[in-house]
């Protein structure tokens, strides 16, 4: 498994505006936005390309073109849909699938209550967008869901981070799998609700309001 912590004063500053609890939801969601566009410019440098043959108003020139199978982005729902805009503004033609995942507060286990994804993923890139990375427990489980389809390569891209996630992940498919971990920040710590300390408290409601 790789792991990538963004080191960009701009990623920094807009993350201290997205953490701090007097932003409301509708700067929140515009900071998600711009910070996912900043992450995913990392976070698909392993995108595939193929050659493209073009003519300039000059001369004949090979360049490249994102490969066919196209990629495929994964929202978790419902915070990672909060990314889905600034992710598809660097990968316009990827292809979109979903996964619902909810958590239990009390007992910190997942579950999924909807998936739709292309039942067959053999070979396609596929960019999970999740701002939470806690336990660890929703991405095993997204992973999973995408192992099963033949996958090989995924790559999570995530707005904070816990310790305890990324090292359950690494645990999980270290020899096993290509995971790759994008993040904005590694913080401290999970606290015993199971919230990233210092974190950003509930990114679902922090976006949309408490349903
Ligand atoms: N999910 C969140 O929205 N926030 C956390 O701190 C942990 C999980």
């Amino acid at each position: 498994m790789e792991l990538h912590v963004a080191d960009h004063p701009l990623i920094a500053h807009k993350l201290t505006v997205l953490r701090d609890e007097r932003t409301d939801s509708a700067r929140f969601r515009q900071l998600t936005d711009e910070l996912v566009t900043l992450l995913s410019y990392e976070a698909t440098r392993n995108v595939r390309t193929e050659p493209k043959v073009i003519t300039t108003p000059v001369a004949q020139t090979t360049g490249v073109q994102l490969a066919t199978p196209r990629p495929v982005v994964v929202p978790i729902l419902r915070a990672g849909l909060g990314m889905l805009e600034g992710m598809l503004r660097i990968l316009p033609t990827a292809e979109i699938g979903f996964l619902g995942m909810m958590r239990d507060e009390e007992t910190l286990e997942v579950t999924a209550y909807a998936e739709r994804l292309p039942q067959d993923l053999t070979h396609r890139q596929v960019y999970i967008i999740d701002p939470m990375l806690a336990t660890g427990a929703t991405l095993e489980m997204a992973i999973d869901f995408l192992l099963e389809r033949g996958v090989h390569e995924v790559t999570a891209v995530c707005l904070v981070s816990a310790p305890e996630g990324v090292e359950a992940i690494q645990a999980k498919y270290d020899g096993q799998a290509n995971i790759t971990i994008h993040t904005a920040a590694l913080d401290e710590r999970l606290n015993e609700n199971g919230y990233i300390v210092p974190g950003l408290g509930d990114a679902g409601d922090r976006l949309y309001g408490v349903v």
